[in-house]
């Protein structure tokens, strides 16, 4: 499933993020590419604003099924909205990848490494451990303490969870009323721990328009042999 229903407001520009070109295809184009060469992937989902008029409408890649749901106003009700909209084909019990369409640059080897490996856990996701020295600031923006930045890690995407426990986890998180940021979120909320499984640092998530070169150049260096 791939969660392209925001705003991408931080991005700023008129252009929903997921629909900006890099390097003459769209960023939500470069995303499906990847997802849909790699063998261990039936077809995708993808989830649109209910306002989305630039989705160009694709139903199918590389052979694969390609379909579309309406999303929330959270990325947590995009995917729940998702994982309601899937086909019964996709049994409870069946691994589903959840996907930012705003990370364009994931590589086939990490998405090899997570279906390995967390499809022998209960689940898992791509992450990456935190590198540098974190500071705690008090209001002036000054540094007050430097914590530990040991067991700390980033969340990336794609997240992989059983369709029927992660639909249970994140509803009992929303009728909580708990906003998830991840899906792991709800997951752990739910008495599980989904395995870190280490990816690439350069799974950005396409934030601010200073990610739209980095992207538009790591792209451009990805090979071939890693999904694109
Ligand atoms: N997303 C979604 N539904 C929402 C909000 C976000 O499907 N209601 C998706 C986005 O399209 C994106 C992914 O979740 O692919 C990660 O979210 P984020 O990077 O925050 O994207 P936006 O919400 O679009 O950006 P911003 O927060 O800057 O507005
Ligand atoms: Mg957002």
């Amino acid at each position: 499933m791939v969660a392209a229903a925001g705003r991408g407001e931080r991005m700023g520009s008129h252009t929903p993020k997921q629909y900006l070109a890099l390097g003459g295809r769209t960023i939500i184009e470069h995303t499906l590419a990847t997802l849909l060469a790699h063998p261990r992937i039936a077809g995708v989902l993808v989830v649109l604003a209910a306002d989305d008029a630039l989705w160009p409408g694709i139903t199918e890649l590389n052979g694969k099924p390609v379909r579309t749901a309406t999303g929330g106003a959270t990325r947590s009700a995009s995917v729940m909205a998702g994982l309601h909209a899937l086909p019964t084909s996709v049994a409870a019990h069946d691994f589903v990848l959840i996907h930012d369409a705003a990370r364009p640059c994931v590589r086939k080897p990490d998405i090899d490494r997570l279906i390995e490996r967390a499809g022998q856990h209960e689940g898992g996701l791509l992450a990456v451990p935190v590198r540098d020295t974190l500071k705690r600031a008090n209001a002036d923006q000054c540094s007050v303490a430097t914590e530990s930045r040991e067991s700390l890690w980033r969340a990336f995407t794609p997240q992989m969870f059983r369709r029927g426990a992660l639909t249970k986890a994140l509803q009992d998180a929303s009728s909580a009323g708990i906003e998830v940021t991840d899906e792991a979120m709800a997951m752990e909320r739910a008495g599980f721990t989904p395995l870190l499984v280490e990816g690439a640092a350069d799974n950005l998530k396409l934030t601010t328009t200073e990610d739209l070169a980095e992207a538009e150049w790591l792209l451009s260096r990805i090979p071939a042999s890693e999904g694109r």
